[in-house]
């Protein structure tokens, strides 16, 4: 059986991982901050498109920064099959968050040049555009655009929280690239396959080598702008206040309070990662808060009801506290199943290769669930070291684990490009 050459693929990963390299204060790791259209995300970009072009490989950058790099098939007109993820960082990150993805497919193609193999199908390595969603505030941006759901214009207009805005940082680091962004909707992929860490505990501790995906649960993001009214902390009467910062506070601990309700499915998970008091200082009652919200369920209809009673909620805080909640969503993707075809035969591929594997339902947002829009898409979960700690410098999958996932996208890659 065709395997890729493992140590050569974590030498890509970790070579690309000193790109935006940094040291975290309170524990001393070095940890990786590639925020999306950064000087550094420019850097990694340039790095990753000096490996496509010493492949070979035909590249195109399109209009919101994606990249495609294409290597020819024997029947070149065929739809390709398109191997992919990001290489953008949120601000503490780990080396393999979607890097593993991208390097993966080019390692595929490596694997194939050297092996002297040419597919039916055309084979193309994608990244897209800020996936996160750390900077602008909208994940799997540039899928998103790509396969149709959010307008380029929409996109370009997005704001980081400096003012600065995707469209000119695009143009900034040179990669506002001439291609349409609809081309791949033009002619869409024969499949899409995507390979990931899989970000959590369970591979782990089920001591399975492969996630099998069977989807993506449904992400909602919402920015609250909280406004009450500053003043003195140590003069202004309690029953006087309007704080904006207890307001965020009660909100939070609701989010806690509607999981442990289990009226949302086991399964239900709620953060307020972001709490910004306004002006932030020891004397000052809060007269502004911004906070952010995020919430995610496999089910639709469970993500439903917990958007609806938080919603209502606020309106309970506003009058409790004085205060005005404002509330923006800024990212919402239903449930995304996977193709249940390609699925069994990753299972296959992985019987096949000796490596244990079982279903898993992915907890984070990936491309994939964008181009599942477009064309029968799966993804290769590989499993990570400290309970699958990620977006954190421990982040860490070893690279027998990385070259499982990889070299099961080897075979079902092969298959698919023969159709
Ligand atoms: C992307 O990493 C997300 O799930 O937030
Ligand atoms: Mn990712
Ligand atoms: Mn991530």
């Amino acid at each position: 059986m065709l395997k890729i050459d493992a140590a050569r693929l974590y030498r890509a990963i970790e070579a690309l991982g000193r790109i935006g390299a940094y040291v975290d204060e309170p524990t001393g790791l070095t940890g990786v901050n590639r925020l999306a259209l950064t000087d550094a995300d420019g850097e990694g970009r340039r790095q990753v498109l000096a490996w496509m072009r010493e492949l070979g490989l035909d590249v195109t950058v399109d209009r919101i920064g994606n990249v495609y790099a294409r290597r020819a098939g024997r029947e070149d007109t065929l739809p390709p099959v398109v191997i992919g993820s990001h290489i953008d960082s949120v601000p503490t990150a780990g080396r393999f968050d979607g890097c593993l993805g991208v390097l993966g497919g080019l390692e595929i193609v490596r694997t194939l040049h050297e092996s002297n193999i040419r597919t039916r199908r055309p084979i193309v390595v994608a990244f897209f555009t800020d996936e996160e969603g750390s900077r602008f505030g909208t994940d799997m941006l540039g899928s998103a655009v790509a396969t149709g759901r959010l307008p380029l214009e929409s996109a370009y207009a997005l704001r980081d929280r400096q003012g600065l805005a995707v469209r000119d940082e695009l143009e900034r680091i040179g990669f506002l690239g001439p291609a349409p962004v609809e081309t791949i909707q033009r002619m869409p992929p024969h499949a899409y396959l995507e390979c990931h860490i899989e970000q959590g505990p369970i591979l782990r501790a089920r001591e399975r080598d492969i996630g099998v995906v069977t989807g993506v649960q449904a992400i909602s993001w919402q920015a609250l702008t909280i406004t009450g009214k500053s003043a003195h902390a140590g003069t202004t009467p309690m029953h006087l206040r309007a704080d904006a910062g207890v307001a965020a506070a009660k909100v939070n601990l609701r989010l806690r309070e509607m999981i442990a309700s289990g009226r949302y499915g086991e399964p239900m998970r709620a953060t307020m990662g972001a709490i910004v008091p306004h002006p932030g200082m020891v004397n000052i009652v809060p007269g502004r808060a911004l906070a952010t919200v995020d919430l995610r369920n496999p089910s639709e209809e469970d993500m439903r009801r917990a958007e609806a009673d938080l919603i209502s909620y606020y309106t309970q805080v506003e009058r409790e506290e004085k205060v005005r909640i404002e509330w923006r969503r800024t990212a919402r993707t239903e449930p995304v199943p996977f193709d249940p075809k390609i699925q069994d035969r990753i299972a296959a591929a992985a019987d096949a290769l000796g490596l244990g594997h079982e279903r898993i339902i992915s907890g984070a947002g990936h491309d994939a669930q964008e181009l599942a829009r477009l064309c029968p898409t799966a993804m290769v979960f590989v499993p990570g070291e400290h309970d699958g700690i990620s977006h954190n410098p421990r982040e860490y999958s070893t690279p027998e684990q990385c070259a499982s996932g990889v070299n099961v996208m080897l075979q079902i890659a092969l298959d698919l490009a023969e159709e």
